[in-house]
């Protein structure tokens, strides 16, 4: 069976440059274990996990539905196909004229109608701008298209034999599951205040990424994060003053709205003057 080193369909975050860290980690766990991917995204790590140890119980968590995808591929290269005809004369990365374009935007209408699934995002990563993403078909018709087809076709055979799939908010599987003698989670949450529109959920508060926390205690785990986030600076901080608690205890609050052009944003006084 085929080993993917990197999710089948077009998924942005997903963990391909750790998979020879994680494989290497492996060595360490056990091969007849519970590892539960609580983040799942594109199930690489999951499938990683799987093919690593075969007798592993491997959990899934699906939440954004990317095994819809998988299952409906071969609609999805369909109709790539029948886009390709269409840009015989256009060159690879160049933008689709206009009048191609319409005809492009014609065969995902087709689609809809017939009541076919359209997968919004393997389309954004063959016919937009680098990293942009469209979740609608009302979306694409505002959008430049670009050429960025690959010449063959997707291929996921096998991807997600033997997975348990489940599909929750993280905090529902890491129920489930917690109590499982020996059980490893994969915790590989969204990212804290960076682009994320590729995905369901596109905002994720420090009290969000913070609570995830929980799920490590007396659990064993391999956590994910990124410097951007800061979190474990904050972790470190938060332990070097264990005995002084929170700053702001006791403290009191004023806050403003404060509104811009895009953004609308509490500014904050926060005051203690009576110690
Ligand atoms: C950084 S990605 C995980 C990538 C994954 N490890 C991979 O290799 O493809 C984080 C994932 O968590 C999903 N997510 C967002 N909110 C969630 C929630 N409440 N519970 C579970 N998953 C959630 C996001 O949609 C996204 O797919």
């Amino acid at each position: 069976m085929k080993t993917f080193c990197t999710s089948p369909l077009p998924f942005l975050g997903q963990k391909r440059k750790y998979l020879k860290e994680v494989k290497s980690l492996l060595q360490h766990t056990a091969p007849n274990g519970t590892y539960v991917d609580l983040f799942g995204g594109s199930g690489l790590l999951s499938h990683t996990v799987k093919r690593h140890y075969p007798n592993a119980t491997v959990i899934y968590n699906d939440y954004d539905g990317f095994s819809k995808r998988i299952d409906n591929l071969g609609t999805t290269n369909q109709l790539l196909n029948s886009i390709r005809a269409l840009l015989t004369g256009v060159e690879q990365k160049a933008k689709i004229p206009e009048g191609i374009k319409q005809q492009i935007l014609e065969l995902i209408k087709k689609e809809e109608q017939k009541g076919n699934y359209v997968d919004y995002i393997t389309l954004s990563s063959t016919l937009l701008f680098t990293m942009k993403y469209e979740q609608t078909f009302e979306g694409f018709t505002k959008q430049t298209l670009y050429n960025r087809l690959n010449k063959n076709p997707y291929n996921a055979d096998g991807y997600l034999e033997g997975l348990i799939i489940e599909s929750s908010d993280y905090k529902a599987v890491f129920e489930k599951y917690k109590n499982t003698p020996g059980v490893y989670f994969l915790v590989d949450p969204p990212y804290l205040s960076t682009e994320v529109s590729g995905y369901k959920e596109n905002y994720w508060k420090l009290k969000d990424y913070l609570n995830v926390l929980n799920v490590l205690d007396g659990h064993k785990y391999f956590y994910f994060t990124s410097n951007k986030s800061q979190i474990v600076e904050l972790c470190e901080w938060v332990e070097s003053r264990k005995e002084k608690g929170n700053p702001f205890n006791h403290s009191h609050t004023i806050s403003m709205t404060n509104k811009s052009k895009n953004t609308i944003y509490e500014d904050i006084l926060i005051h203690n003057i009576t110690r």
